[in-house]
């Protein structure tokens, strides 16, 4: 299941790791979390990166570009470690964010920028989009639910993750600004969708759009919110989901938790803080 919207900071991330965490507590549920955004922001929430020094950086070599890259021989002068580890089982992490034990991440690194423009030309030549797709095939009996973080953009890693996921949910702020991205985000599906055709593959199947950071107002939640949700259907003609992740204060905190000097991250999910919402917000104007 894939989180996309090319539109920044609407939410993807907290969703992807708080939901992972949600689905291995509540549905007992092993999840795999793919963090395909170089920004590795899910690798951070998820609590796997243990130290900010660049010499005891051990996620360098052993990161999602392993499996993008791993065995091809064209590419191998920029990680040369990575035929170690370019499996699933060789790069995946078990996470100590999670209350359950159940989630494991295969994590990003920032170093992911610097192989975009020759992983992208690689893309364009046909040879990348069914890598992904063909890895995580060998641990399919592994997880039950398997979650992809997506960069903000429609770059080779969004592609990947378009082409290797079977649902999409778009997270949307349901801004002006986000709003207009849906049009684009649309475009994109139905462009891999074309190529999935090409290899017999299904189509990405969107679900809906996850209405995110949503004030806790009445007025807006019960009066404004219904009639935006009208107009986007109608203007984008796409589903949205009847949940609703509410702005909280606790879902900023769990992903960013940083503990003593030097900062060290030590993020822990929803589940560490109050998991209502309905009652962790201050509803206002009721
Ligand atoms: N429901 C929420 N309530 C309050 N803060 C939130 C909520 N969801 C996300 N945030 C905060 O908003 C910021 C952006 O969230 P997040 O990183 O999840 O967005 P994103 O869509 O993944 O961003 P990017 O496009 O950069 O990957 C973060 O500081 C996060 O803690
Ligand atoms: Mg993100």
């Amino acid at each position: 299941m894939l989180f996309f919207n090319n539109k920044g900071g609407v939410g993807k991330t907290t969703v992807v790791v708080n939901l992972a965490d949600a689905l291995a507590i509540e549905r007992n549920a092993r999840v795999l979390i793919v963090d395909l955004d170089s920004q590795a922001n899910a690798t951070f929430a998820a609590g796997v990166v243990k130290s900010l020094d660049d010499t005891r950086d051990e996620l360098r070599n052993c990161n999602v570009s392993n499996l993008l890259l791993g065995g091809r021989g064209g590419f191998a002068f920029f990680l040369q470690e990575s035929f170690q580890s370019n499996s699933v089982r060789g790069v995946r992490k078990n996470t100590s964010y999670s209350f359950s034990n159940s989630v494991d991440i295969i994590p990003s690194h920032i170093q992911l920028t610097t192989l975009e423009d020759n992983l992208a030309e690689s893309y364009s030549r046909g040879g990348l989009s069914n890598v992904l797709r063909k890895k995580l095939a060998e641990i399919s009996n592994k997880y039950e639910y398997v979650l992809i973080d997506t960069p903000p953009s429609l770059n080779v890693y969004a592609k990947i993750a378009l082409f290797t996921a079977d649902y999409l949910i778009i997270p949307c702020d349901l801004s002006i600004f986000a709003e207009t991205g849906l049009k684009n985000v649309k475009e994109f599906v139905d462009r891999i969708n074309d190529d999935k055709r090409k290899y017999n593959f299904p189509p990405l199947v969107v679900l809906g759009i996850l209405p995110t950071k949503i004030p806790p107002i009445y007025n807006y939640v019960n009066h404004s919110l219904p009639k935006i949700k009208e107009r986007i259907t109608r203007r984008y003609g796409l589903p949205i989901l009847k949940t609703i992740i509410y702005q909280r204060p606790d879902l900023n905190k769990c992903t960013a938790h940083y503990r003593g000097y030097p900062q060290f991250p030590e993020p822990k999910s929803i589940f560490a803080y109050n998991r209502d919402p309905m009652n962790s917000p201050k509803w206002r104007g009721k």
